[in-house]
């Protein structure tokens, strides 16, 4: 492993600018500063692809406008406006957030990632991204398009690059006093790098390809709920036959979304949860 010198960074910084003045990325959300709204957008960010969280977003703000709306809202009406984003754990993680940010925090998103690291649904990337885009400050964290850039730019060639080696060559390069926008600019850089090159993160001690979702327990779940959303309350064998597959299979999916407090069972029957604990 070479050093990286202090012209390499510079120069590595240079070419990321120069990248985000030519084709940086319009997105609702970094047309705000609002806290509520720029959680909202990491959390549907986490797992989900850009194009497909612009639809969601607006509706999902206008539904829900602030931390205390969404902290009253039924689960049913927060999980049918995230319809289309899937991993729908995420909804119910979200409207706890707000619940913790309402009842604890006094109505503000606490600007300290190691407070939000101990939210639900909260890691250390989100954690960082929030700190970065809504309070604008000089966090140093690892998400998919950063490790991605971070492996192609100073990792070339080596394998099971851990995250740990990219934080102090980020912290490096980390532009301190306009954090907001050196990490829209690094994430549109690596957005951009992923269309031109290989996977750079197959290279990466964290990398995990998304699993298929045609025929997966995450599409019977999915398929499950959006049932439950519309249909009301049902049986597991009637809930199987709308996601496909067995009973069996279907009871053992709906006890772990009861466990995971996305629905209730009783009397035979399950229903959306009302989402509290
Ligand atoms: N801009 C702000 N947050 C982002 C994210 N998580 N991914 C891509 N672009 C973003």
């Amino acid at each position: 492993v070479t050093a990286i010198g202090p012209a390499r960074i510079r120069s590595f910084r240079a070419r990321v600018w120069r990248h985000y003045r030519e084709h940086r990325r319009e997105m609702p959300w970094r047309e705000t500063r609002d806290p509520y709204r720029i959680l909202v957008s990491e959390v549907m960010l986490q797992q989900t692809q850009v194009e497909r969280v612009r639809g969601a977003y607006a509706r999902f703000l206008a539904a829900f406008p602030d931390f205390a709306a969404l902290a009253a809202a039924p689960l049913e009406r927060v999980l049918a406006a995230w319809q289309g984003l899937g991993y729908n754990r995420r909804a119910l993680a979200l409207r706890r957030i707000a619940g913790i940010v309402v009842g604890e925090h006094g109505g503000r998103l606490p600007a300290d990632p190691a407070v939000l690291v101990r939210f639900p649904g909260i890691g250390a990337a989100t954690a960082g991204s929030l700190c970065a885009f809504a309070f604008d400050l000089p966090v140093v964290f690892v998400e998919t398009n950063i490790r991605r850039v971070l492996i192609h730019e100073f990792f070339p060639g080596r394998e099971r690059v851990a995250d740990a080696e990219l934080l102090p060559v980020l912290a490096r390069a980390l532009e301190a006093d306009r954090p907001r926008e050196w990490y829209y600019a690094l994430m549109d850089y690596g957005a951009d790098l992923a269309r031109r090159v290989p996977n750079p993160n197959r290279r990466s001690a964290a990398y995990a390809r998304q699993s298929r979702f045609e025929g997966s327990d995450r599409q019977a779940r999915s398929r499950m709920l959006r049932a439950l959303l519309s249909g009301g309350p049902a049986t597991a064998e009637r809930l199987a036959a709308e996601a496909g597959g067995e009973p069996e299979r279907a009871r053992r999916l709906l006890e772990a979304l009861a466990r995971e407090g996305l629905v209730a069972r009783g009397r035979g029957r399950y229903r959306i949860a009302g989402g509290e604990g």
